[in-house]
């Protein structure tokens, strides 16, 4: 018995017995088998003065007061407990619902049902291991035995995952009403226009009871759940503009790594570069502005999976960047030097897409100068990635210097000068990018200069 079906139990029953009230409990499958499951029974709990335990299993031994042989008919007389239990037992019976129906038959009429069975975990053969259960599962049991469903509930957070099922047997049996036998009728009918057929024509199954609440209040219902969710739902229920502040002051600017090195990086993005490197399958791709390096190993990884191409990482600030891989191309200086400019123009020399990435200063100046100097070598049907648009779009972001106006500016200058560069929005789907209006698709050839022209 593991620790968390103990407490589900005690909390069953603070919520739905009476301890003032007279008990006979019968429990399923009540075996202390101990080991992989945990040492304990249910008995302790239900040790109260008027409450009496009986404890029913198919072998014999610790805490079983009744053996059984099999699981469709107990030699018990009907309808003779208040509380029927069961905890991990009935994944192992292999026709539960034989088990089921022998489980309710032992209830009286508005007596109750307490099921907790895994919806996961290891397998566990005592002596077999047949089945898991889920929310739905608990109003399928329900609607077998024409029970009142209680509470359906899966604590996933824990190692089985625990589905708790309450149930209470109705003081009549439901009424067979007219609506009710037409169902039946038109089912039975489908089913054998179906077999003639050669079709399944059957009605659809009707709903199981749904749970009272959606899957998410469901799991949030388990209080352990309930508190470790809490923060990130807060952070769901924020706009978008306060998602991004959120996700640039607590992961990009603090957690997000490539393989161990710090990218500064919206996630999403990446996902997006490894689409357009696929489609486009880059000789060269230029980081303008690498950083720690996590982007460059990022794109050199990307490349290694693509079996081909180098990365031209720029930076002037290298205390930080330590990478060393066989695709990288390093070169370190300012980007504003003719000499960086020409080293990575020979670096690019060749035939073949030449990818370049923007990620260095976003002022406006800057990026237009960048734009200017570097656009050149992107090949037709490649891209120039200005980054960090958002810092135009959303200003509060945190980590972004009071009055820039930069990345969406330089790019409108840019295209104005530039009409074989087209703003390609296609890759913005995502929505969560970091560079709004930023892909920049080389469309034609320019008059002179770049990799085209070489
Ligand atoms: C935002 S960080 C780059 C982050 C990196 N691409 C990543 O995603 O992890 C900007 C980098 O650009 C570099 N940088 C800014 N202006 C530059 C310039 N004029 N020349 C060269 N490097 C520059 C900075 O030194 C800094 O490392």
């Amino acid at each position: 018995m593991h620790a968390e079906a103990l407490d589900e139990m005690r909390r069953l029953i603070e919520t739905y017995l009476d301890p003032d009230r007279p008990l006979e409990v019968l429990d399923i499958g009540s075996l202390d088998v101990g080991g992989a499951c945990g040492d304990g029974s249910f008995r302790p709990l239900f040790a109260r003065a008027g409450w009496h335990y009986t404890g029913l299993d198919m072998l014999a031994g610790p805490n079983v007061d009744r053996v059984v042989h099999h699981g469709w008919r107990w030699p018990l007389r009907s309808r003779r407990f208040d509380l029927v239990i069961s905890g991990q037992a009935l994944e192992h019976a292999p026709r539960f619902w034989e088990t089921w129906r022998e489980m309710v038959r032992m209830v009286r009429p508005g007596g109750l049902l307490f099921l907790i069975v895994p919806a996961k975990g290891l397998e566990h053969r005592y002596p077999v291991d047949c089945w898991r259960f889920y929310p739905d599962s608990m109003g399928a049991l329900a609607e077998l035995e024409g029970l009142e469903l209680l509470q359906a509930a899966t604590r996933w957070a824990n190692v089985w995952g625990d589905t708790i099922g309450v149930f209470r047997r109705p003081h009549r049996p439901p009424r067979q009403s007219w609506a009710f036998l037409r169902e039946h009728l038109r089912d039975a009918v489908g089913t054998l226009l179906g077999y003639w057929l050669g079709h399944d024509r059957r009605a659809p199954v009707a709903a199981t009871a749904a749970p009272d609440e959606p899957v998410a209040e469901t799991l949030l219902a388990d209080q352990r759940v309930a508190l470790a969710a809490a923060p990130h739902r807060e952070r769901f229920n924020r706009s978008l503009a306060e998602w991004f502040s959120y996700f640039q002051r607590d992961m990009v600017l603090d957690q997000v790594h490539w393989m161990g090195v710090k990218a500064v990086k919206n996630p999403m993005d990446c996902w997006v570069y490894q689409q357009l490197l696929a489609e486009l399958r880059p000789r060269v791709v230029v980081e303008l502005g690498s950083a720690h390096g996590g982007s460059t190993l990022f794109l050199l990884n990307m490349l290694d999976l693509l079996g081909d191409g180098a990365v031209v990482s720029v930076d002037r600030d290298r205390r930080t960047f330590a990478l060393n891989h066989p695709r990288l191309r390093r070169v370190d200086g300012d980007l504003a030097d003719p000499k960086v400019i020409e080293q990575v123009y020979a670096l690019c020399a060749g035939d073949g897409p030449v990818l370049v990435v923007h990620d260095a200063d976003h002022q406006r100046d800057a990026v237009l100068r960048d734009l200017r100097n570097f656009a050149p070598l992107v090949t037709v049907g490649s891209w120039f990635i200005v980054e960090d648009g958002i810092v135009d779009v959303l200003p509060e972001l945190p980590g972004v210097p009071p009055g820039v106006a930069g990345p969406l500016a330089a790019v409108v200058a840019f295209l104005d000068e530039n009409p074989e560069f087209e703003m390609d929005r296609s890759h913005e789907g995502c929505v969560i990018t970091y560079n709004p209006g930023g892909f920049l698709r080389r469309v034609r050839p320019a008059d002179a200069g770049g990799c085209d022209a070489a």
